[in-house]
């Protein structure tokens, strides 16, 4: 199937031109599927045996691990971001003094657990200020000093789509001994990734956006050195022996082997696992490499006609191709996001940008209807 063809794995009406997958990504056809029928096993528990409770949960690692170059090993299953960061939180030393590096307007997930740490450690938070050339990477590594603790950041600004090269970051951080979290949920499916070559202590990405996956789930990668550390909930299934159901009252210290004692109750979750674990079959065979190079090749397009409107983006070298927040030179129209989805086209605000993102569900028709509903305001 060529990308001109995926439209039709999604079911959105040809009338509406949905540019808003950094928001939420609709479900394809066969995901919403894979919902249905985990309903229908929900509605007939007899025909859940144990072995369900497990066998899913490791397919689901293994192919979060393919994506990002990882073993199974170091995958945790989560309900979110917050819940990811939260663990990372808990389980670096932090000693007063030390800072752990946000940036300005960086998505509140990644900025509460570490603000509360803070507090009960005496660190503090030090925020990189959006930088005026719209290099990050640069104002990101000059933040490093030698109190740096922590490093906890995204591959891309959610709000202007700007690029970080977190293999310059690592190496900064390393000078110091900093450790590196990332949130990925606005690049993670759609930039391409390997921890063997960020090498992050931990990071964190939820399935509904870029993984084209439902609400409410999520990932947690942590590095080898952080598979012996505290979760946040004390659960059963995480538990070593937990396979055997008539011995779960053996209670038992261990934790199954790797990051899944970080995994959240619950996590065997018979309803969205399966719709994951399609979503994430379909991404891995279209490969992240070339969904990446055809959604920087479709907002170039975006990006060069919106230039003749007024609006500019991030120069290309410090933009995440997948990614576009366009200002616009006379500041945007406050009711620009309800005026635009009179119109049927779908877009978010954030900050002062105009938030663009398109998906291969999105078609020139769609663009076409972009710029005639932007020309009609
Ligand atoms: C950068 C970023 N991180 C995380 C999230 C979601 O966080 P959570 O899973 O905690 O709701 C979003 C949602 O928009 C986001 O843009």
């Amino acid at each position: 199937m060529s990308f001109e063809d995926c439209r039709e794995l999604f079911s959105i009406p040809p009338d509406v031109a949905y540019l808003n997958c950094a928001y939420m990504s609709p479900l394809m056809r066969d995901v919403a599927r894979a919902g249905a029928a985990g309903i229908e096993s929900e509605s007939q528990p007899w025909t859940l045996t144990p072995d369900g409770f497990f066998t899913r949960s490791e397919r689901l690692r293994e192919l979060f691990a393919r994506l990002i170059g990882a073993t199974a090993d170091d995958v945790a299953i989560v309900p979110s971001v917050s819940y990811a960061i939260s663990t990372a939180a808990r389980n670096i030393a932090l000693e007063r003094g030390d800072e752990i590096v946000v940036l300005d307007e960086q998505f509140p997930s990644n900025v509460y657990p570490w603000r509360e740490r803070a507090r009960e450690c005496g660190a503090e938070l030090r925020t990189v200020a959006v930088p005026a050339d719209d290099d990050w990477t640069v104002a990101v590594v000059a933040s490093i000093t030698k109190r740096c603790a922590v490093v906890s950041i995204p591959a891309v600004h959610w709000a202007y789509g700007t690029l970080i090269d977190l293999v310059a970051v690592r190496r900064a951080a390393d000078a110091v001994g900093a450790k590196l979290v990332l949130d990925l949920a606005q690049s993670l499916g759609a930039l391409p990734f390997d921890v063997r070559e960020v090498r992050p202590d931990f990071m964190a990405c939820p399935t509904y956006k870029w993984l084209l996956g439902p609400y409410a789930m999520g990932f947690l990668y942590a590095a080898p050195h952080f598979q012996q550390g505290r979760p946040i909930e004390q659960g059963w299934i995480t538990r070593r022996g937990s396979e055997d159901f008539a011995h779960l009252v053996d209670y038992q210290d261990e934790f199954q082997p790797g990051a899944r004692r970080y995994d959240m109750g619950e996590r065997a979750q018979f309803t969205l696992a399966p719709m994951v674990e399609t979503a994430l079959e379909r991404l891995l065979g279209w490969g992240v490499d070339a969904i990446y190079s055809e959604l920087s090749l479709r907002n170039r397009a975006i990006v060069e006609r919106a230039a003749d409107i007024g609006f500019i983006a991030v120069p290309d070298a410090l933009r995440a191709g997948h990614y576009l927040g366009l200002r616009h030179t006379d500041g945007l129209d406050a009711e620009i996001v309800p005026k635009l989805a009179a119109r049927g086209v779908y877009v978010s605000r954030r900050g002062d940008c105009l938030r663009i993102t398109q998906h291969l569900y999105n078609n020139d028709n769609d663009v076409d209807r972009l710029f005639a509903a932007l020309g009609s305001l």
